[in-house]
């Protein structure tokens, strides 16, 4: 039985607008173009009815973090995150280090909108450069150069205390010296935290009718492992701890507490078009969705049930324990064994888990589950192995 106080809990609000869908992206986002005619009043009220629907699964508990994600939560209205934050601390309350935290595009960021944002509660801006090339933007499909980008880290600047920004790299034609004089300059910029990522071909999307027409070449997995020890031991080198696979804090007090909660297997309500929400309930883990298609997500919250959830389910022991193994193995400092019986119910594979020891790609000391810097490229495989 998981026990509901062992949880703590956040709340993920999905805003599926982009002006442009970038040729990489398979998330759930729908173009709105330069004049985007969005009803901002009608999404505010839609999402604040839709989180009251959840709050009373909160039983008590104070939220730990809020993320605004998307798609490009920075195309929202100030008004309309500030309505959403003021219902979700009417209704569920907060914990007095809350972490509140808003996806931004440099395409879509100006002073007032910045200050917009910090007056209504957020208290984190996470902004989406991914590269400071020029040509390198143009061929990821971004609306901005890197001029934009570096003048939207400078309007952020003057808002915000705590700023993350992300880049994407492995990119097709990249080479591995230009990488590493870009992510020199990056690091120049003295992020508090920085999300690297490196590109993956998502099923679906533009990249990949390209790749499949021979249009692009991404590198394989043998190149991409080069770049992902290279950029960790230059992250390392300049004082940037990994606390986790793509992700590199300046101090402890900086890594994401949200991202944290997921890698935990922590609770969170999920709110806005195909949002995913974690939800303990009576010693069982509950996992919602919510309908996909801005225009049916409007219509069930306004018209229909006052929430436009389509699936609810029940996870098993075996459910919990494949959905938390690869968050807890991304986790550099890992997680407690314990943590993992818990919620399988059972003990792991005693067998696997001493073959990947062997193997030098995992650690169990003083009852920590850790993978090792060779088994960090293959964590889901390793998860995989430790169900079989
Ligand atoms: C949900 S996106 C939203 C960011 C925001 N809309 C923007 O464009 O700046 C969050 C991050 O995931 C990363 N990302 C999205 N698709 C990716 C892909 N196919 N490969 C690697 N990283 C990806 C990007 O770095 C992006 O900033």
């Amino acid at each position: 039985m998981i026990a509901a106080d062992d949880f703590r809990l956040g709340l993920y609000v999905h805003w599926p607008f982009c002006q442009k869908r970038c040729p990489y992206c398979d998330f759930n986002v729908h173009e709105v173009g330069l004049e985007d005619a969005t009803d901002h009043h009608r999404w505010a009220t839609a999402l604040v009815r839709e989180l009251q629907h959840f709050a009373p699964l909160a039983q008590g508990r104070r939220l730990t973090s809020i993320f605004f994600g998307g798609g490009t939560p920075s195309l929202m209205q100030p008004e309309t995150v500030a309505a959403v934050i003021e219902a979700a601390q009417a209704e569920i309350g907060f914990q007095n280090d809350i972490e509140i935290t808003l996806e931004a595009n440099p395409t879509s960021s100006d002073a007032d909108r910045f200050t917009g944002f910090r007056d209504a509660g957020v208290n984190r801006l996470s902004l989406g450069i991914q590269s400071l090339r020029d040509k390198a933007l143009l061929a990821l499909g971004r609306q901005h150069s890197v001029e934009e980008a570096l003048a939207a880290l400078t309007l952020a600047r003057a808002a915000f205390d705590n700023i993350s920004f992300d880049l994407m790299y492995a990119r097709p034609r990249q080479h591995f010296d230009d990488w590493q004089v870009e992510l020199a300059e990056a690091l120049a910029l003295h992020p508090n935290h920085i999300s690297l990522y490196q590109l993956t071909i998502e099923p679906n999307t533009i990249f990949d009718q390209l790749t499949r027409k021979g249009m692009i070449q991404p590198k394989d997995e043998d190149e991409t492992a080069d770049f992902y020890l290279a950029t960790r031991q230059q992250l390392a080198a300049a004082g940037y701890a990994g606390y986790e696979v793509s992700n590199h804090a300046r101090e402890p007090h900086f890594e994401s507490q949200h991202n944290r909660l997921y890698w935990a297997y922590q609770d969170y309500i999920g709110i806005g078009p195909g949002a995913h929400g974690r939800l303990t309930s009576n010693g069982q883990k509950i996992a919602t969705r919510q309908h996909r298609a801005p225009s049916v997500w409007l219509d069930h919250v306004e018209s229909v049930a006052g929430h436009a959830t389509v699936t609810r389910d029940v996870l098993s022991g075996e459910d919990r324990l494949a959905e938390a193994l690869p968050f807890g193995l991304r986790l550099t400092e890992g997680m407690p064994l314990d943590h993992y019986h818990r919620l399988a119910n059972a003990p792991l594979n005693a067998k696997a888990l001493a073959v990947l020891e062997d193997e030098g790609l995992l650690t169990t000391s003083d009852g920590v589950l850790k993978v090792t810097d060779q088994g960090r490229p293959v964590i889901d495989a390793l998860a995989r192995y430790l169900q079989s």
